[in-house]
């Protein structure tokens, strides 16, 4: 038999004849020729076959096979300037693996509750074939940027004592006797591993019993969280900026096919430059204030953004902006103050263009024993859960700092698509825990 190949490797072998081994994606057919669509996971081909090429008997049963069927063709790769991958192939064989039943997901479009309780399946169609691609090359270029610059990548439990990110959205389990959390975060454990090791990112889900429905909310979402000794609120902006820089060139670089297909305007992203505005949250607040009469919900000095105020803020700016220095009192406990204006937190937010808004959250750690006591306690956060955090402000407290990107949120953004649901393999939202 001809060798195996996958699709996406198809212009290396023009002139010869190949084995693919896939699954039937389209066919349209006359009396003495057939297009067959077929897909391999990674990419879609047209396959010509004459009623002549193939052996007696197999045009004629190919007109039963249904969509999504596995099938194994061989054939002959020819350059092709019409094609959109530039090449089609001249079925020589085919051969049939598995007949699949009708198949739910028809050309016509579905509504979104429909396409999701098919994930399974809708997951190899294009558009989702494409995002998860790109998905995969998010974090590949994540881990490959703090890898190369010497970070060890750090894994924090997924059930914990304690809670990170405030106590109004904890999943909880009685299994050890006490109760336990799902993590919020990894923030806490890489700062001990920060300081253990200088710099560290953890990568993992995290979850949170999100109330709101919203399209920018999982409650099962990942998060890359980086945490390094000795660095401060600016060298966390700089970071941040130059990882989404190269994340983006990255991508446009890499996956240029994929953003094809998901037609996503890329001429938005050749934007994402250094520098990026850096807006103190006062600024920002008082220009929100003045935009009032454009919001359902009205913004007051002092607020945490919602969704629209976001988007409204970022509306005047073509690339990802900081906003830093929110309140210290909508802030996690763990936020260090800024010296200069003690009601502030060193806290600071990554906010993308075209209202897709936060998606990265950072800023300096509270490093003093004493103020990290007073800040548990005005959260009224258990004492004897954070005992351990506690001791790394006794043995060898530094100044250190972190930010947690959301994976989805950037997925969405960089790939332009509406709702974060879509970003992830299998979504879990206050309304879905299927398939
Ligand atoms: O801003 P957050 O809550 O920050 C933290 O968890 C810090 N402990 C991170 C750190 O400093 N190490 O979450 C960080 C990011 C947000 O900017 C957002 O992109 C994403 O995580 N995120 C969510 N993504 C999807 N669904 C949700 N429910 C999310 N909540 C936060
Ligand atoms: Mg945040």
């Amino acid at each position: 038999m001809a060798p195996w190949i996958y699709i996406e490797d198809l212009k290396k072998h023009i002139g010869e004849e190949v084995t693919l081994k896939g699954w039937l994606y389209n066919m349209r057919s006359s009396k003495k020729i057939r297009f067959l669509e077929v897909r391999d996971g990674t990419g879609i081909v047209q396959c010509v076959m004459g009623a002549g090429d193939v052996p007696a008997g197999v045009f004629e049963s190919t007109g039963g096979i249904s969509r999504e069927s596995s099938i194994i063709v061989t054939g002959i790769v020819k350059e092709d300037a019409r094609s959109k991958i530039g090449v089609e192939i001249g079925l020589t064989g085919l051969e049939l693996v598995a007949k699949a039943q009708p198949y739910p997901i028809a050309k016509k479009s579905h509504g979104p509750a429909f396409l999701l309780d098919h994930r399974h399946l809708w997951i190899r169609s294009r558009k989702q074939v494409a995002l998860l691609r790109i998905r995969h090359e998010v974090i590949r270029t994540l881990r490959g940027y703090f890898d190369k610059r010497g970070y060890v990548c750090f894994d924090p439990p997924i059930f914990t004592a304690n809670a990170c990110e405030g106590t109004s959205t904890l999943f909880q389990t009685d299994y050890f006797g006490k109760t336990a959390y799902l993590s919020q975060s990894g923030q806490l454990y890489g700062e001990a591993g920060a300081l253990a090791l200088g710099r560290i990112y953890t990568f993992g889900p995290t979850f949170r019993a999100e109330k709101s429905k919203t399209r920018r909310h999982l409650t099962e979402f990942w998060m890359m969280e980086p945490e390094i000794a000795y660095l401060d609120i600016e060298g966390v902006m700089e970071l941040v900026e130059d990882m989404l820089v190269e994340l983006v060139a990255v991508i446009l670089d890499k996956r240029a096919e994929e953003l094809k297909v998901l037609e996503r305007d890329t001429s938005l992203l050749e934007k994402v430059r250094k520098p990026f505005p850096r807006v103190h949250y006062k600024d920002a607040a008082a220009k929100l204030t003045k935009m009032n009469d454009r919001f359902k919900v009205p913004f007051e000095d002092g607020d945490d953004f919602g969704a629209e105020h976001e988007t409204e803020l970022t509306k005047s700016y073509e690339k990802p902006i900081f906003v830093h220095r929110f309140p210290a009192e909508i802030k996690a406990f763990y936020m260090k103050r800024d010296k200069d204006d003690p009601q502030a937190s060193l806290s600071v937010d990554c906010l993308a263009p075209e209202g897709y808004g936060e998606i990265v959250g950072g800023g300096e750690r509270e490093d003093d024993l004493d103020a990290l006591l007073k800040r548990l306690g005005e959260h009224s956060l258990p004492k004897e859960a954070f005992d351990w955090y506690i001791d790394l402000r006794k043995y060898g407290s530094v100044p250190h700092s972190g930010f947690g990107l959301g994976l989805e949120r950037t997925i969405s953004w960089i790939a332009g698509i509406h709702h974060l649901r879509e970003a992830i393999p299998f979504p879990r939202t206050i309304e879905r825990l299927t398939p």
